[in-house]
C-alpha cells in the first residue's frame, strides 16, 4: 500500500452551536449536541497528533467557535506546536477582551463572515437581529489588534447585486482579503436551493464586479471568487481530493474527509476517542474509499482532468445522483448532468421563503 502524504490543513469544528440561522449552513443536517463535544484535553491531543503527522494549519471553526471558552487555550497550544492558526467566525460572540485573549495566545489570522453589506438584509438572511453591528465592531477590533482580516461573503440570488458594496465594505474595514463565495448546494443549502440559486445573469454580474474590483484595488486587497457549481462545466476538486489535503474533526471527535461526509450512508466514521489521527488518515476504509483515482467510474476514469478535479464532490454526487461513487453531476460529461440543468430550468421566478437553520430544532436531533 502506498503512503499518503499528510494533510495540509485540519478543520477543528469545535462546536455546532451557533446563534445565527443561515439558510446555507454547511454543517450536517444532524448537529452534534454540546454534551458530546470533545473536552479541552482531547482537542489538545488531537492538535499534537496533527502536528506530529505534518499538518501545517489548523482552522478553528464551528458552528461558532467562540462559543467554546477554551478557545484561547487551544490556540496557544496549536501555536506552541508550530501550527498556523486561523479563526473562522461569525463575529457575533467576540468582544475586546476575548479577542485580546486570542491575540495574546498567538492567533495568526481571522476569517470573519458577513451575510450581506446591507444591514437589514444581512440580519434577515442570517436570522439574527443586531448581528451586523456586532460584526462591524468585531472587524474594527481585529484590525485594531493588528490581526490579518479576511472577510467572507456567501453569495446567492438574494444578495448578488450587492457584491460591489461588499467589496467596498471590505476596503473600508481594512480587510486584506475577501472571499466572494457563491453558495454550495448540499446539506442545508440544498434544502434552500430555490431560495438561493442565482440566475446565470446574476452570476455574470458578480464576476464583472470582482474583475472591476481587482483592477481597482490592485495588491491592496486579494479577492477570491468561488463560482457556483451549477454553472461550472467542470466539477471542483472538492477538498483538494478526498483524503488528500484536508482532515475535518467534528465536535464529537469524528474524523472526516469533508464536513458533509456523514451524509453518506453505510460508512463507518472513525473517532479520535478510539484511534490515532495518523492511522485514521493513512489506513481507515473511510479515507481510502475515494482517495486517488482507482475508485472512479467512467467518464472520470478515462478523463484527462481526473487528477485536476478528482471526480468532483462525493457528497454532491450522493445528494443529486443518489450514489456517492458516481461522477459529480456538475460535470457536463456526467450521466446525471441533466439533474443540474433541471434545477436551473425549474428555478422559480420568485424565491420561496428561507428554511432557517436553528440549532436545536427538530432536524438537529
Ligand atoms: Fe464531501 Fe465534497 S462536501 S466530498
Amino acid at each position: 500500500m502506498t503512503t499518503a502524504p499528510p494533510p495540509m490543513s485540519l478543520l477543528a469544528e469545535l462546536t455546532h452551536r451557533c446563534p445565527l440561522q443561515c439558510p446555507y449552513c454547511s454543517n450536517p443536517l444532524k448537529l452534534d449536541v454540546r454534551a458530546g463535544e470533545l473536552e479541552t484535553a482531547e482537542w489538545k491531543r488531537v492538535l499534537e497528533e496533527a502536528a506530529a503527522m505534518g499538518v501545517l494549519q489548523v482552522h478553528f471553526s464551528g458552528g461558532e467557535p467562540m462559543a467554546r471558552p477554551d478557545l484561547p487555550e487551544l490556540v496557544a497550544h496549536a501555536v506552541g506546536l508550530g501550527l498556523y492558526t486561523n479563526l473562522i467566525t461569525s463575529g457575533v460572540l467576540i468582544n475586546a477582551t476575548s479577542l485580546k485573549a486570542l491575540a495574546d495566545a498567538g492567533l495568526d489570522h481571522v476569517q470573519l463572515s458577513f451575510q450581506d453589506a446591507d444591514a437589514q438584509q444581512a440580519e434577515r438572511i442570517g436570522g439574527m437581529a443586531g448581528a451586523q453591528a456586532k460584526k462591524l465592531e468585531t472587524a474594527r477590533l481585529i484590525v485594531e489588534d493588528g490581526l490579518p482580516l479576511t472577510l467572507n461573503f456567501v453569495i446567492h440570488r438574494q444578495n448578488a447585486e450587492r457584491v460591489p458594496a461588499m467589496l467596498a465594505m471590505a476596503d473600508q474595514l481594512g480587510a486584506r482579503r475577501v472571499e466572494i463565495a457563491h453558495t454550495q448546494y448540499y446539506g442545508w443549502g440544498l434544502l434552500n436551493r430555490d431560495a438561493l440559486l442565482p440566475s446565470r445573469a446574476q452570476l455574470e454580474e458578480t464576476e464583472r464586479a470582482v474583475t472591476a474590483a481587482r483592477a481597482h484595488f490592485g495588491t491592496r486587497i486579494a479577492i477570491d471568487f468561488v463560482t457556483p457549481d451549477y454553472y461550472a462545466d467542470q466539477p471542483k476538486p472538492c477538498m483538494g481530493g478526498w483524503g488528500q489535503r484536508f482532515i475535518n474533526i467534528s465536535p464529537t471527535g469524528k474524523v472526516l474527509p469533508c464536513h458533509a461526509a456523514e451524509s453518506i450512508p453505510g460508512l463507518t466514521f472513525p473517532t479520535v476517542r478510539e484511534e490515532g489521527l495518523a492511522a485514521i488518515w493513512q489506513d481507515s476504509p473511510l479515507f481510502t474509499l475515494y482517495r486517488g483515482t482507482d475508485w472512479m467510474p467512467d467518464p472520470c476514469r478515462s478523463c484527462a482532468f481526473k487528477e485536476d478535479d478528482w471526480g468532483g464532490c462525493r457528497c454532491q454526487a450522493l445528494a443529486l445522483a443518489g450514489d456517492a461513487g458516481a461522477t459529480d453531476p456538475v460535470c457536463h460529461r456526467a450521466p446525471g448532468h441533466g439533474l443540474i440543468e433541471k434545477a436551473i430550468s425549474e428555478r422559480p421566478a420568485v424565491p420561496p421563503a428561507f428554511r432557517y437553520r436553528r440549532y436545536g430544532n427538530a432536524q438537529n436531533g
